[in-house]
């Protein structure tokens, strides 16, 4: 197709900027499938409430970044099939659940720029519907007959509530280092990276080189996502990402930036430490107290130097994979998820 200059004429493909539109372009026509799936799936005749939920949630979009993984990692290993579509609306299902489940725990007012799902019905709505997407899930996963896929699914799926419990125990507690940071966030969020990508490659066949390779970078990349997911929390703005900011300091949680501060908290900034997060003694102007901290110790640049560290190890597994355009697009957006943040 012809390219103008004013971009009349130009293909999806062409016209995608970032990596993320890059791989929804080459693999639209997967994506449709995925799309149609988890609308025919997401529905319920029996319980109205359940599409009305779901509707809510789905179609505020979201950026479909696992399924994506998972679309990507099976056509960059050849796979010529149908299944890799179930396990991209099985994993994007995973992920709705979650965050069911995360915005009730979290008490979070914003997601996906919408009120959450807890606040416009309410928390019992909320833990319900996420608990029958998660056996949605599980029916579509059985679907392709891949007992390997389900270990690895559902695996994730434990590790994920291990992580948000982990975390739950770990907020407020001020002590909390960096180690038990990195197990909290690799349960809640790499987890899932990591299946959504090793899934595509289990599903094509692909050698247990490759296999592992891809799970290492499904693995650093959802940590590298998450670190910028914190920093973000702590100077985003609300309406780049679709999510109140605040929301970690307020629900007391020992997240990045804030174990790095209170890692050189003087005698005085400790005390503060101590009445926001241990006591939860929180006032006006305290979040802004605790931004000064944060700034004065450099925490924000520490974490964004180790959110990139952790991008440069997801390109790094890339290496072990055979060279493919969506290998290249897959490098770029290690760089991506990191880029809100520098
Ligand atoms: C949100 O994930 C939960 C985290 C792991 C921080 P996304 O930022 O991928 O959420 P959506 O699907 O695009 O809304
Ligand atoms: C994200 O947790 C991980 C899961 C949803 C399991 P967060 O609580 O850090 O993510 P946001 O900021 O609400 O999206
Ligand atoms: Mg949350
Ligand atoms: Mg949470």
């Amino acid at each position: 197709m012809k390219v103008g200059m004013d971009g009349l004429g130009e293909s999806a493909v062409e016209k995608a900027v970032t990596p993320q539109d890059k791989l929804s372009a080459h693999l639209s026509d997967d994506m449709a499938a995925v799309n149609r799936l988890i609308r025919a799936r997401m529905a319920s005749e029996h319980a109205p409430r359940i599409p009305e939920v779901t509707a809510h949630l789905v179609e505020a979009g979201g950026k479909r970044l696992r399924p994506l993984l998972t679309l990507a990692s099976a056509r960059m290993l050849g796979y010529t099939g149908v299944d890799h579509v179930k396990l991209a609306a099985t994993v994007e299902f995973i992920h709705t659940a979650t965050l069911l489940h995360d915005d009730v725990v979290d008490e979070s007012e914003r997601r996906r720029g919408r009120p959450t799902a807890n606040l416009l019905w309410d928390n019992k709505s909320s833990v319900l519907v996420g608990d029958y997407l998660f056996s949605r899930s599980f029916q579509l996963m059985v679907e392709t007959g891949s007992l390997r896929v389900l270990d690895i699914l559902a695996n994730a799926s434990a590790t994920i509530a291990e992580g948000e419990v982990l975390q739950l125990t770990a907020a407020q507690d001020l002590r909390t280092d960096e180690k038990i940071y990195l197990q909290v966030i690799r349960g809640k969020t790499a987890a899932l990276f990591a299946a959504a990508t090793e899934v595509g490659g289990v599903i094509a066949g692909a050698s247990e080189p490759v296999v592992a390779a891809l799970r290492d970078y499904g693995d650093a990349l959802g940590i590298a996502f998450q670190i910028a997911d914190d920093i973000l929390d702590y100077g985003g703005s609300d309406a780049a990402i679709g999510k109140n900011t605040g929301d970690d300091f307020r629900e007391r949680k020992l997240t990045l930036p804030l174990i790095k501060a209170v890692a050189k908290a003087s005698p005085e900034e400790h005390a503060f430490w101590v009445r926001v997060i241990e006591k939860g003694d929180q006032r006006d102007g305290d979040l802004a107290q605790a931004m000064v901290i944060l700034q004065r110790h450099d925490a924000i640049s520490a974490c964004r130097a180790e959110a990139l560290a952790w991008a440069s190890r997801a390109k790094d597994a890339l290496y072990n994979l055979p060279v493919h355009p969506l290998r290249q697009i897959l490098s770029e957006l290690a760089d991506f998820v990191v880029s809100r943040i520098s």
